[in-house]
C-alpha cells in the first residue's frame, strides 16, 4: 500500500532498536523495511546521550541529488565522546551476544513470568515481547477500563516507584523496559514487585484503609 501511493515509512526505533525485541531492530522482528529510523537509547545503552536518524538509499539519494546543501550540523551533533561510547556499546553487544540472549533466553523467561500477572484481578491483559512488557489495568468489578479520573495507572506507578520498581504508566497501561543484561532472579524480583504493586493499587482503589505507602512496601 505504501509503495502503491509512494509513501515513505518511518519506524521509530528509539525503544525497539538495539536488541529490545531480541533483534537488532524492531523492524527486523516485524519484517518492515523503513525509509527512515529514528534511533537513540539503546545505541549507547544510555551511558552517554546520542541519537540519530538512519535513512535508506531512497531518501539518501534524493537528498544527495536534489537536496542541495544538507544542513545537519548542530553544536553537539556527532560528539566524539558520545560516538566513541556508542561504538564501544555496539561492539560489546555483539561480542557478548546480548541480543541473542534476549531472543533465546531472557525474552522467553520474562514472557513466561509476565504472563502469570494476567491472573491478577486488576489485569485485563499482560503482554511482552523480548524485554518490553505491558499490563492493561481494568476494574475487576466491571471488567472494563477504570474511569480515567481515578488515575489508576499513575497510582500504580507511584506505588511501583516507592517499592523500587521502575514501571511507568501510559494512561492505565503499565509498561516495563528492563536492562538487556537483567538476570533471571531479577526478572523474578520484578514480577514479584509488580504483583505486590497491583495488590496495593487494588486495595487503594477499593478504598480499603491502608498504612502510608512507604510502610506498606518496606
Ligand atoms: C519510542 C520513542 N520515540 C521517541 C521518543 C522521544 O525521544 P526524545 O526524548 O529523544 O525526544 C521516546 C522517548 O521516550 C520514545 O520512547
Amino acid at each position: 500500500m505504501l509503495d502503491k501511493y509512494d509513501v515513505l515509512l518511518v519506524v521509530d526505533e528509539v525503544i525497539c532498536g538495539f536488541g529490545r525485541l531480541g533483534e537488532w531492530f524492531g523492524s527486523v522482528h516485524y519484517g518492515l523495511e523503513p525509509d527512515l529510523m529514528p534511533i537513540a537509547k539503546g545505541l549507547s545503552s544510555g551511558y552517554l546521550p546520542i541519537g540519530g536518524v538512519l535513512v535508506g538509499d531512497r531518501v539518501a539519494e534524493t537528498l544527495i541529488e536534489e537536496g542541495g546543501e544538507f544542513f545537519h550540523g548542530f553544536t553537539y551533533s556527532g560528539h566524539p565522546a558520545c560516538a566513541a561510547v556508542a561504538l564501544k556499546n555496539l561492539e560489546l553487544m555483539q561480542s557478548e551476544g546480548i541480543i541473542e540472549r534476549v531472543r533465546n533466553d531472557l525474552g522467553p523467561y520474562l514472557a513466561s513470568r509476565w504472563a502469570e500477572l494476567a491472573a491478577h484481578p486488576l489485569v485485563g491483559e499482560a503482554r511482552s515481547l523480548g524485554l518490553i512488557g505491558a499490563l492493561e489495568l481494568i476494574d475487576p468489578a466491571t471488567g472494563e477500563r477504570f474511569d480515567t479520573s481515578l488515575g489508576a495507572g499513575n497510582l500504580c506507578r507511584d506505588i511501583c516507584f516507592a517499592s523500587g520498581l521502575v514501571m511507568r504508566s501510559v494512561g492505565d497501561t503499565m509498561i516495563i523496559s528492563p536492562p538487556l543484561v537483567i538476570a533471571h532472579h531479577e526478572i523474578d524480583e520484578l514480577v514479584d514487585k509488580a504483583r505486590a504493586a497491583l495488590d496495593e493499587t487494588a486495595r487503594r482503589l477499593a478504598n480499603t484503609p491502608t498504612p502510608p505507602l512507604q510502610e506498606t512496601l518496606a
